[in-house]
């Protein structure tokens, strides 16, 4: 088979396929446009006097059997939020998976906290709970599993290794909106769980986060204090520690009570072409597809799809150079190195290169395409044509 599109043959696929970043992935309406009326009509926009804010606060803490929930501008500020919230600081240590977006990382580092870097399971590229185990020093407070992609890590190791050296878990589930563990939902096992509402997440109000804690005052903080400048308004006016302004506006929550009342159907188009692809590629030789397993339920925030290198004579950069020549907006991998490789993080903390072997052969042993709500069966079919073209051209 010589016929690749990278090599002047035809594409698989020659139409666009559904983006998170506008309306042919995205389902927004009527009832988004009338929840934002409602916001207009009644003059009050901001986080303080907004009315839909606290019902999707109310909605989600009840939905979820927790004390308290909040909005906040984004994931990256629900998880500053939660490590202010557990007055973490200098000295304290804080184990984050060696994969993930910054965002699980700056809050750590703005706090004056240590991240330190845990390796991940070399396919799921979640957080290994051995590394966890081998990290843990005397400075160690608290321990941020990533749902990573969608799907849950291993809560039954982390949870107990948690609770027998005392340390706080803070669950970042910007990627894993209804990811359930064992049939229980991501982000009901830790103290504290975060989430992303970004243009790309599952669900979405353009941008903005939830933070939510299972008990509120922990370490004496409220947590809505720890958005908003530590303000406590129905009291007096003072700060009473330091804490940014992460305000949500109501106009971002009318989207959000919309988008969170459709959120399984969302997750469920997701799920429904992504498990399809999976079956489609399961003989595929060199690869992993992902899917649900006894242990969880993955609702594909992107199509992450690990592969074994040994089987091809091309890096992963050229295999997605040659998928994009099919059709497929994809790339090599989530991150091009683990996130204790970037300069900003490297030149603040020691780092190696090899701290996260796992993590520096994750990165160049998968493909990363984008994911909707709107992809179909038939996306997932052809999807599926193109990835045995490219992957089986290039199978040793
Ligand atoms: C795992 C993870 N954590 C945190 C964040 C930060 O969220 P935001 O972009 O809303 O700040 C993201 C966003 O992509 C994420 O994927």
């Amino acid at each position: 088979m010589s016929d690749l599109a990278m090599l002047g043959g035809s594409p698989v696929i020659s139409y666009r396929l559904p983006t998170v970043n506008d309306s042919t992935g995205r389902t927004f309406g009527a009832e988004e446009l009338q929840e934002l009326r409602e916001v207009i009509e009644s003059g009050r926009l901001g986080f303080i006097c907004g009315t839909k804010i606290k019902e999707l606060q109310n909605l989600w803490a009840a939905d979820h059997g927790v004390e308290t929930a909040i909005c906040v501008s984004s994931g990256t500020a629900a998880l500053h939020t939660a490590i202010n919230f557990l007055n973490l600081g200098r000295e304290d240590e804080v184990l984050v998976p060696a994969i993930t977006d910054m965002g699980t990382v700056l809050g750590v580092m703005l706090q004056g906290a240590v991240p330190v870097f845990v390796d991940v399971d070399p396919i799921t590229q979640n957080m290994d709970p051995d590394d966890i185990e081998r990290h843990i020093t005397p400075r160690t407070k608290a321990i941020m599993p990533v749902h990573l992609y969608g799907y849950p890590c291993d809560m039954d190791r982390i949870m107990p290794i948690a609770r027998a050296h005392g340390l706080y878990v803070v669950e970042d589930c910007a990627q894993a909106h209804t990811t359930r563990y064992k049939g229980r939902l991501v982000g009901t096992f830790g103290d504290v769980a975060c989430y992303s509402f970004q243009q790309s997440k599952h669900m979405t109000t353009g941008d903005g986060g939830m933070v939510m804690a299972k008990k509120d005052c922990l370490c004496g903080r409220k947590l809505i204090h720890c958005q908003d400048k530590a303000w406590p308004r129905e009291l007096y006016r003072d700060h009473l520690f330091l804490a940014p302004n992460y305000h949500f506006t109501d106009l971002q929550a009318a989207v959000g009570l919309a988008q969170y009342r459709k959120l399984e159907q969302l997750v469920e188009g997701r799920r429904t072409s992504a498990l399809h692809l999976s079956h489609l590629l399961q003989d595929l030789p060199g690869t992993y597809p992902q899917g649900d397993t006894q242990m969880g339920t993955h609702t594909f925030f992107e199509y992450d799809l690990p592969l074994d290198m040994e089987q091809f004579s091309v890096d992963n950069k050229v295999l997605a150079d040659a998928l994009k020549a099919e059709g497929v907006p994809c790339s090599p991998s989530y991150l091009p190195k683990p996130i204790y490789m970037y300069d900003v993080v490297a030149k603040a903390y020691p780092v190696t290169l090899n701290m996260c072997p796992n993590a520096v052969k994750a990165c160049a042993s998968m493909l990363y395409i984008p994911w909707t709500e709107k992809h179909t069966l038939q996306h997932a079919e052809d999807l599926s044509k193109a990835i045995h073209k490219v992957l089986s051209y290039y199978h040793r």
